[in-house]
């Protein structure tokens, strides 16, 4: 791995979390680098965020394949074009199959506005996910980062944040709360994939001790 992470980030809309991960780097907070941002959405604001941030931006249109194959091809190429060491999904609104994921093995990271296993899987984005939450009266929610696999939202589990649901909440009140934690979640949790920290053995993820610089540990 270079000194600094390659991270090649998958969007298809706003891209606030894409916004959190480069302002991370900028700040030194996450020792990476946004080598390409991806999205299959021609017009998703993400593009013009990382266009703003000097960052190449590039247009994989799902519509421009006529299969599945050539589409996930044409963003496999264009990840190791950019040298990518790491993939982010944020808010990428496309099933990756299992030939995809098995290209980056236990290297794409996705980030849920739920706490996975509950209100996850094939269906549950956006405002669904926190109406159904909603709907079911839970006391609280909050977010999951998590590797990919090939089911949907359901890979190891590497951190998660609790947000509390409010009396009077609705979708966009709690989808605003939750992705204040998103938005420090996400960065904090590719840092530790920069830091190697993360292990996984089988389907769980082991998050290692930080290295204390200067220790016989890091002497080795
Ligand atoms: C976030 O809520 C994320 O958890 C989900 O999609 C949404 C993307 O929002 N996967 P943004 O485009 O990062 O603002």
């Amino acid at each position: 791995m270079a000194e600094f992470l390659r991270v090649g980030v998958l969007v298809s809309g706003t891209g606030s979390n894409l916004q959190a991960l480069i302002d991370a780097c900028r700040s030194g907070e996450l020792p990476a680098k946004i080598a390409v941002v991806i999205s299959n959405v021609p017009t998703a604001f993400a593009l013009e965020r990382a266009r703003a941030a000097g960052i190449p931006a590039v247009v994989v249109s799902h519509r421009a394949y006529p299969s599945a194959d050539g589409f996930e091809t044409a963003l496999r190429e264009t990840l190791v074009m950019h040298r990518v060491e790491l993939v982010c999904l944020a808010g990428f609104l496309r099933i990756l199959s299992a030939q995809f994921v098995a290209a980056f093995p236990g290297h794409i990271m996705n980030i849920h506005p739920a706490l996975l296993p509950a209100f996850g899987g094939k269906g549950m984005y956006g405002e669904r996910v926190h109406l159904a939450v909603l709907a079911s009266g839970v006391p609280s929610t909050g977010c999951t980062v998590h590797f990919v696999t090939e089911v949907p939202d359901g890979g190891p589990i590497i951190a998660q944040a609790t947000v509390p649901v409010q009396a009077g909440d609705t979708s966009a009140t709690l989808a605003a709360r939750v992705a204040k934690e998103e938005h420090r979640l996400y960065p904090a949790a590719v840092r530790l994939f920069a830091e190697r920290r993360l292990r996984l053995e089988g389907d769980r993820v082991k998050v290692l001790p930080a290295v204390v610089s200067g220790s016989a540990a890091e002497a080795r």
